[in-house]
């Protein structure tokens, strides 16, 4: 769309689009979003403009269109100036209330079959040029992503990781090693125990956005992966259990992690959501539920839903299960997917860590 017109008003700027629609644009909001030097910070973009310490005087002189510049230029009766991109006022031409991002729902998985294009990909592939794009973009759209063909070693997979952004610190450190001997285990993921569809951080309040896998030694038996599209359960749960789905996507859980020295709890819906309704984020792990009572009737409608999100969940028809091998790194949507493994027997060690959501989030924006 291009501007066909603007017409001053008292309420703001009428701007007609070359499609005959229009956009009013009040005074005051032109004021805040000027992009000229003095208003945004030509290097670091911050806003510069203050308009609350001093009540503006938004009377104007005129207002022009720019044509060259693709600016629309206010010069107001007090002398200052305003300028603000045709860029930013089409972005922003229908008004709407900032929503967080929702998850990709048009490419939902409810067996590992129905995965268009599997999302496996070589080192090689990867290091290329496009290639964490490419790494990036299957993440988005089915929820995990596989490397094949890295050196079996840790330095190797952190580098693969930190071609995507800095390796997030958490309570388990930062990037780590780790194997299923250790004797005082921090959590049932350093054991050889089974576990049960999950995401990690139910109990922090920004859970890691991707969480990366990479088995560097194996000398056991068992230990299966298993990788379900939790957002999937979500869709299907909001057409055939719509009140379980609303049950799932407006009561806080509470998950929480106690060790020595340690009380971490955060609390959210099963199924976050965002204004419009759209998935945003899925949180399930019934290991680290904190205890939480409702009143009698709700708490047991909350059983119900979360009994039906549960065996979905552990519907091993609706899991794609294969083995880590050392060579090839997984990494998911800690945000998306669930993630289990069997019980195993003899060693395995593995390494790994996780990213922030808005780092990951950030690199797709720029694609
Ligand atoms: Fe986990």
């Amino acid at each position: 769309m291009s501007i066909q017109s603007i017409n001053p008003q008292n309420d703001g700027l009428n701007i007609v689009w070359n499609d005959r629609s229009s956009s009013c644009f009040p005074w005051l909001w032109i004021r805040d979003h000027s992009e000229t030097e003095q208003d945004l910070h030509p290097d670091s973009l911050q806003r510069q403009i203050d308009v609350f310490s001093e009540t503006p005087d938004n009377a104007i002189n005129k207002a022009i269109i720019d044509q060259n510049k693709k600016n629309v230029i206010v010069k107001w009766a007090d002398s200052s100036e305003s300028c603000v991109s045709f860029e930013l006022l089409e972005s922003l031409a229908s008004p709407s209330s900032p929503s967080a991002k929702a998850l990709a729902n048009d490419s939902c998985w409810n067996s590992s079959h129905e995965i268009k294009e599997f999302p496996e990909m070589s080192y090689d592939e990867f290091m290329d040029d496009g290639g964490l794009n490419k790494w990036l973009k299957h993440i988005q759209r089915n929820g995990f992503v596989l490397v094949s063909g890295a050196l079996a070693v840790a330095d190797a997979t952190q580098e693969l990781m930190e071609r995507m952004a800095y390796v997030r610190s958490s309570i388990f450190g930062s990037f780590s090693v780790w194997d299923n001997h250790l004797d005082n285990p921090d959590d049932t993921a350093f054991t050889s125990l089974a576990i049960e569809p999950h995401t990690d951080g139910t109990y922090v309040h920004d859970a890691p956005g991707l969480q990366t896998l990479h088995c560097l030694q194996k000398d056991s038996v068992g230990g299966e992966s298993q990788l379900v599209d939790g957002l999937a359960i979500a869709e299907k749960m909001r057409v055939e259990y719509p009140d379980y789905f609303k049950i799932l996507s407006s009561i806080n859980i509470p998950g929480r992690y106690i060790k020595d020295g340690i009380y971490l709890e955060a609390k959210r819906p099963l199924i976050r959501v965002n204004e419009k309704n759209e998935v945003v984020q899925i949180s399930f792990n019934n290991h680290d539920r904190a205890p939480f009572r409702l009143d009698n009737d709700l708490m047991s409608q909350f059983y119900e839903a979360y009994k039906v999100f549960h065996n979905l969940a552990n519907d091993k028809s609706r899991q794609f299960q294969f083995m880590l091998e050392p060579g090839t790194v997984l990494t998911f949507d800690n945000w998306r997917a669930l993630h289990a493994r069997s019980a195993l027997t003899g060693y395995r060690q593995l390494c790994g860590g996780y990213h922030n959501r808005e780092d990951f989030e950030s690199k797709l924006r720029l694609i």
